[in-house]
């Protein structure tokens, strides 16, 4: 079986009040997501869902960062390897479509990519004054995944998700709380304390009628893995596209190294 260990503490898992909390921490890359960083993720979640002690899913970052989305070096190695997406964050969207306990989110600063994307897939989100949300695939030659060409839409209204996700300018955090998949801005220096205390009313109420709830409120999960593997099929073309590979190297050159 595969070593959380892998990911070499990069994803930090903590539990508190009923609450597994799962916090990237990979400053210096900005929290850029890994493979074994996504199986680290994959595997934390897959044990709260099965303990009775977690009722819910806490995401958070750093300061300054939630995460800049998945490692642009992993995407080089799928173009001119195996292509795709990859085990590692197949295996994450999956567990982000079928958890059944409740996922929360406390987002400081930049949320790029996945980083934006996993938020659509969370119940309640909590921002930063500072957060900063932006979905770059198509600039990157890539296609939109998650999940999100199904849940952006039903989330925000055609436009604003075309917005987000085809010009891909990013938005601050007052304009994704506008357009409703904010809950609510908090000071940076509360935000966790916040999202956890929510995160905490959640899990202490009646398990079994929360998770059904839940269920009902979001839909069978087989819906946004259907639009999951529509979107993967056309992301593992793109990958590996001239357009694509263009802008992954100007992504690594542009320091001029
Ligand atoms: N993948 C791999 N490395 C990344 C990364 C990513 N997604 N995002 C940041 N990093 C690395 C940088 O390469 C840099 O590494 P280095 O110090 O070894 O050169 C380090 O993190 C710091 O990033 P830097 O670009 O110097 O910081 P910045 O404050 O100028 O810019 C970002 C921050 C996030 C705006 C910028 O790094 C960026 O645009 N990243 C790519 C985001 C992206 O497109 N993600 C994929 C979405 S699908």
């Amino acid at each position: 079986m595969h070593d959380p260990s892998d990911a070499g503490g990069l994803i930090e898992v903590t539990r508190r009040s009923g609450v597994q909390i799962l916090r990237i921490n990979r400053p210096k890359k900005k929290n850029a997501l890994t493979d074994a960083m996504y199986r680290a993720l994959t595997e934390a979640m897959a044990a709260a869902e099965a303990d009775d002690a977690i009722g819910a899913h806490l995401f958070t970052g750093v300061q300054g960062v939630f995460t800049a989305g998945n490692d642009i070096g992993d995407f080089i190695a799928r173009a001119s390897g195996a292509g795709g997406l990859g085990a590692g964050v197949s295996g994450f969207l999956t567990m982000l479509a079928e958890a059944r306990k409740p996922m929360v989110a406390a987002v400081d600063g930049l949320a790029i990519g996945i980083g934006t994307t996993m938020l659509w897939q969370c119940d309640l989100v909590y921002a930063s004054p500072g957060a900063r949300f932006a979905t770059p695939f198509i600039d990157l030659g890539l296609v939109p995944e998650n999940g999100s060409s199904l849940i952006a839409p039903r989330l925000m209204g055609h436009q604003r998700a075309f917005e987000m996700l085809c010009l891909g300018e990013g938005w601050d955090a007052a304009r994704a709380h506008a357009a409703g998949w904010v809950n609510a801005i908090v000071p940076a220096e509360r935000l966790e304390a916040h999202a956890l205390d929510v995160a905490a009313r959640l899990a202490a109420k009646p398990r079994t009628a929360l998770i059904e709830s839940r269920r009902l409120l979001r839909g069978d999960p087989a819906e946004r893995l259907a639009a999951m593997r529509r979107e993967a099929a056309l992301f593992a073309e793109r990958i590996a596209s001239p357009e694509a590979r263009a802008a992954f190297t100007a992504f690594m050159n542009r320091k001029g190294g």
